[in-house]
């Protein structure tokens, strides 16, 4: 494999691939010659490119994975497809809906891998409260309901590519973890947003950009800093309408003081209602009516079908965000050893079709909100 764009994520990427065990990591491509170098160096990397033309074109390697900033994920995902590479490639998978289908329909034509990384649907328990509802054991589900809420932007010098729309696209914060949350509640509910209706804010509307954009998550610089009016929304809270007429709500953030990855998400159904935090990962709620609510424990004696693949750690051994992450890799390599044949793909893994699903659902909110708070309806082409 070789990987564009090494910055935060990229060795998250690196190590899942690495405990597979049997595939090679080639090469490195980044912004410029002497940050792959350096990169290449410290991730223990053989090769390194300062132009991703170059490193796909590289013949030794097979699959590409695409941790680049949003803005660059249509030109590197289309070049590895028209190469004739598998592409694993970070969320949002595109800036808009108009890219997210250009990806999708050349994948899909592509007949190759392609994979974008919605890793929450690797955590064992979720996969646990997928099937539950899968097998109809919480029942018809009226609410579907959570947030996703982190405090990385809270202060005015916290500036990243990611509150540049011509980098990170229209949204900031619905794009960048909104997405998550909206993939995670479609994929658990087995039920698609059919309409939204948002409220955004921008909570910090000047940040103090220090020099040149720094990669995200990164200690700031000190000196000088240029005052950046902001265009994008920090704060979003979206009604949401479900295709069997379930409701649901959500709310995003990064300006949150205290919330560091705080996903949670609750479906409630006419048997029971489940619940899972990110933060609080080995353990499901269940809450029942006419019995006592529980808590289920990730055990491999005590979870089944997929929840019990994803399960590598006994019972009391927790695991956590960077195995669920394994795990989405994990699938993502069994599909392209099978030569990515459809129906070889694990129902699990998340596809450039999520991928572009998602950017529609990030319009429609976008459009909600720009249209003063009035219902949309999300807008979404299924491949052919
Ligand atoms: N799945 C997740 O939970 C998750 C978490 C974090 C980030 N992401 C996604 O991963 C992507 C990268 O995010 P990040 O936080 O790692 O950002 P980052 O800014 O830390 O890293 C991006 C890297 O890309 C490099 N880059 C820029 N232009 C390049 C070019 N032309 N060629 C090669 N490299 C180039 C940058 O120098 C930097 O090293 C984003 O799309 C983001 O949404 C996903």
């Amino acid at each position: 494999m070789g990987l564009i764009g090494p910055g935060f994520i990229a060795p998250h990427h690196l190590d899942a691939v690495r405990r597979l065990g049997d595939i090679d990591v080639i090469a490195i491509a980044g912004s410029s010659q002497a940050s792959a170098e350096k990169k290449a160096r410290e991730y223990k990397v053989e090769r390194a490119y300062g132009d991703f033309h170059t490193l796909i074109a590289d013949p030794e390697i097979q699959v590409i994975h695409n941790t680049t900033p949003n803005h660059l994920h249509l030109a590197v995902n289309l070049a590895a497809l028209q190469a004739g590479k598998h592409v694993i490639s970070d969320k949002p998978l595109a800036m808009n809906p108009a890219e997210g289908k250009q990806l999708r329909d050349a994948a899909v034509a592509s007949g190759l891998a392609h994979v974008v990384t919605f890793n929450y649907r690797g955590n064992p328990l979720v996969q646990q409260a997928r099937e539950m509802i899968a097998r109809d054991e919480a029942g018809r589900l009226c609410f579907v309901h959570g947030c996703y809420l982190q405090d990385y932007l809270t202060s005015p010098d916290a500036y990243t590519w990611r509150v540049d729309p011509s980098k990170a696209g229209a949204s900031n914060v619905l794009g960048d973890i909104g997405s998550h949350w909206c993939d995670l509640a479609e994929h658990v509910s087995g039920l698609k947003i059919v309409a939204v209706l948002a409220d955004l804010t921008t909570v910090v509307p000047t940040r103090y950009a220090a020099g040149s954009t720094t990669e995200a998550f990164s200690k700031q610089a000190g000196g000088e800093r240029t005052p950046v009016a902001m265009q994008s929304e920090d704060l979003a809270s979206v009604l949401v309408r479900f295709e069997n007429g379930a409701k649901g709500c959500f709310s995003v953030g990064q300006t949150l003081p205290g919330h560091k990855n705080d996903l949670q998400l609750e479906l409630n159904g006419s048997t029971c209602s489940l619940g899972w935090k990110q933060e609080k990962q080995n353990e499901l709620w269940i809450g029942r009516h006419d019995q006592p609510n529980a808590i289920l424990m990730k055990d491999p004696g005590l979870v089944s079908g997929e929840a019990l693949r994803y399960t590598r750690l006994p019972g009391g051994h927790q695991e956590a965000w960077a195995d669920a992450f394994f795990n989405i890799v994990h699938d993502a390599y069994t599909w392209i050893r099978e030569d990515a044949r459809p129906e070889a793909k694990s129902v699990v893994l998340p596809t450039f079709e999520d991928g572009y699903r998602s950017t529609c659902v990030i319009d429609a909110i976008l459009r909600s909100h720009a249209a003063g708070g009035v219902w949309q309806t999300v807008q979404y082409s299924p491949a052919a």
